[in-house]
């Protein structure tokens, strides 16, 4: 279905190669996706079938299309400028092509990404799988919580955490989502993302508590050595406020499961031992991960801060479109192990 869009508007483009000329200044094709954009969330949120999901997908892959071509187009600019070449207009075309390929490939990769810290307070090595951001929505949330699901048995974890953004709005998902999750008999614990909170939060829920996953609102609970803390997604204050009501249990190994990357230094000096969250995607598509990289200091990878560790996953799914470039998604293997000598 991918390749057969892609064609399809590689041929309009091509077609129309005049308007592609001038569409830097607002040509038809800018105008058209404006329109259409707003138009197929609205169809894809009211109405959930496998057609509206087809549409859905081919305006988004439209859309990326589109805003490639800018830096595409200013690449072209740049060499025409400092080597004198002017790159034929069709040879830019395939370039954008390949690009969206390209990412399409990476939106569909997970990779896993693997973490050992060591530390006193651990006597028997536990091992945590995360999964974070799979915007699960619509008809397919169901096959790719699946998908997922087969990769974390493969981990043999100890415990699941989810941080958020599991679910998306845009398209409900489907009843039988956590079918898989349940199946694997894996403690489960989740925090809510803001794509929750924002449309979801109700339908979310019912999700949720018809499910093997234990939601951690505000609240904490012990599992062997460790402490899991969870707290529900939203701004900084509010978020200190939740952890201030946490009793913090200073024998045991601390764990904050909390969407965002934010209020991490005054998290650090709260005797927690490691903070998962997510949130950023990573950036999800080079070269944009570089100007989010200017507003979040945490935007994906592993830190230390003071004295906790913090990992922040780039995501396990994609954010509202099936794109990302040298930042495939990922699933996190955190291994606790006992202090060594
Ligand atoms: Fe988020």
């Amino acid at each position: 279905m991918f390749l057969v869009a892609s064609i399809f508007f590689f041929l309009i483009n091509l077609f129309f190669q005049n308007a592609l000329h001038s569409y830097l200044d607002f040509s038809f094709w800018w105008i058209l996706i404006f329109l259409m954009y707003p138009i197929v969330h609205l169809l894809q949120f009211r109405i959930n079938t496998r057609a509206t999901n087809y549409i859905y997908t081919g305006v988004i892959l439209l859309t990326i299309y589109q805003l490639l071509f800018i830096f595409v187009s200013l690449f072209a600019y740049i060499v025409d400028i400092i080597f004198k070449i002017l790159i034929p207009m069709s040879y830019l075309l395939i370039f954008n092509l390949v690009i969206l390929i390209i990412g399409f490939i990476y939106s569909e990769i997970i990779v896993v990404r693997k973490l050992s810290i060591n530390s006193p307070k651990i006597k028997q090595k536990t091992r945590i799988v995360q999964i974070s951001d799979l915007h699960a929505h619509g008809i397919s949330s169901e096959s790719l919580i699946s998908k997922v699901a087969k990769k974390v048995k493969k981990q043999k974890p100890d415990i699941l955490v989810i941080t958020g953004d599991l679910f998306d709005y845009y398209g409900l998902p489907s009843k039988n989502s956590l079918k898989e999750i349940n199946a694997l008999k894996i403690p489960t614990y989740y925090v809510y993302g803001n794509h929750e909170n924002m449309l979801l939060r109700d339908y979310a829920s019912k999700l949720i508590d018809d499910s093997s996953v234990i939601p951690l609102v505000n609240e904490n609970i012990k599992f062997n050595e460790l402490q899991l803390i969870g707290l529900d997604d939203c701004n900084n204050g509010c978020l200190n406020d939740g952890l201030k009501k946490q009793q913090i249990d200073n024998e045991a190994y601390s764990i904050l499961l909390q969407h965002k990357p934010i209020n991490v230094e005054n998290i650090s000096k709260k005797g927690i031992d490691l903070m998962l969250s997510g949130h950023t995607h990573g950036g999800q598509f080079f070269p944009f991960n570089l100007l989010l990289n200017m507003t979040w200091k945490y935007l994906g990878g592993y830190y230390r801060v003071n004295d906790m560790n913090l990992y922040v996953s780039r995501g396990t799914g994609t954010k509202s479109f099936p794109f990302r470039l040298f930042i495939p998604n990922e699933l996190t293997v955190v291994d606790l192990l006992p202090q060594t000598k």
